[in-house]
């Protein structure tokens, strides 16, 4: 591998290729916990490295709680990659978040039931704060960078993530709304947990495909819906993150690289006699 990667982009449904990067180069890594979901795509964006790995696979045939959440986080992170933006589509549970725009959330609502959801276990045990699930800074600098690209973009919000792969019933949409969520996904929990256990600056880029099922006057969401709005938006989610690049510095001044420091780890060998 040639310079190290400053950002890392985890694309979702629709995103599988960047096509702006220059200079490719495609790596098959594997990790402790197997493989990452596709080869890892390096190429230079702006003038800096970045590395791509397609979430759902190339071609999308791993369902969300099937992605290996945990040798994604970890493949990034062997890569040398500090900051990592994860794409995401969603579906909106607010009139004004509407299809085509983009979300960068602050808030995160963990309604999954059976994932991988933590590097620890086997003896190794640590509590990570997670109250403020993305990183500040690199929230902030992808908000700027969606508004200068010239996206619809929205600061703050509650991202929930269900289990899936089935979409909500009305009653669950009505549900998540009356509890304040504002957006709905499949995929944020655990990728955000994992980033911060890995102590990298992780941010969301979440673009609205539907109104879920709540909406009275829009029709439910389906998966022939969630592609059309997709393919109108994952140009523009290039072009966001081509804008993102070119704000990143590379110093962090977050408290994201200092998150195990803080964490209760325990493990019997560590254990004073
Ligand atoms: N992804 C895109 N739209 C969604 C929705 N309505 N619910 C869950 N995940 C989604």
């Amino acid at each position: 591998m040639s310079e190290k990667p400053i950002l890392g982009v985890i694309g979702g449904s629709g995103l599988y290729r960047f096509g702006a990067l220059k200079d490719v180069e495609t790596l098959e890594v594997d990790t402790p916990f197997g493989p990452p979901s596709s080869p890892i795509v390096l190429g230079t964006l702006e003038g800096k490295r970045i590395a791509f790995l397609a979430r759902h696979g190339l071609g999308h045939f791993i369902l969300p709680s099937e992605v290996n959440y945990r040798a994604n986080i970890y493949a990034l992170k062997q890569l040398g990659v500090e900051y990592v933006v994860g794409v995401s589509a969603c579906g909106s549970l607010r009139d004004d978040y509407r299809p085509g725009h983009f979300v960068v959330p602050d808030q995160l609502f963990d309604f999954t039931r059976s994932r991988q959801r933590s590097f620890f276990g086997e003896g190794l045990v640590a509590h990570i704060g997670v109250a403020d699930p993305f990183c500040p800074n690199l929230s902030g600098l992808l908000y700027r960078a969606a508004t200068s690209s010239g996206a619809t973009v929205h600061h703050g919000g509650t991202f929930i993530t269900i289990e899936g792969p089935r979409f909500s019933t009305r009653a669950e949409s009505n549900l998540y709304r009356a509890w304040g969520m504002s957006i709905i996904g499949m995929t944020t929990c655990p990728e955000a947990f994992l980033a911060r256990e890995a102590e990298l600056c992780y941010a969301v880029l979440a673009h609205v495909t539907d109104y879920d099922v709540w909406h009275t006057s829009e029709e439910p969401v389906s998966v022939e819906m969630v592609i059309r709005t997709l393919s109108e938006n994952v140009q523009a989610a290039q072009e966001v993150i081509r804008h993102l690049v070119g704000l990143l510095d590379g110093v962090r001044t977050c408290e994201c690289p200092q998150a195990l420091s803080k964490a209760l780890i325990t493990a019997p060998e560590r254990i004073p006699p």
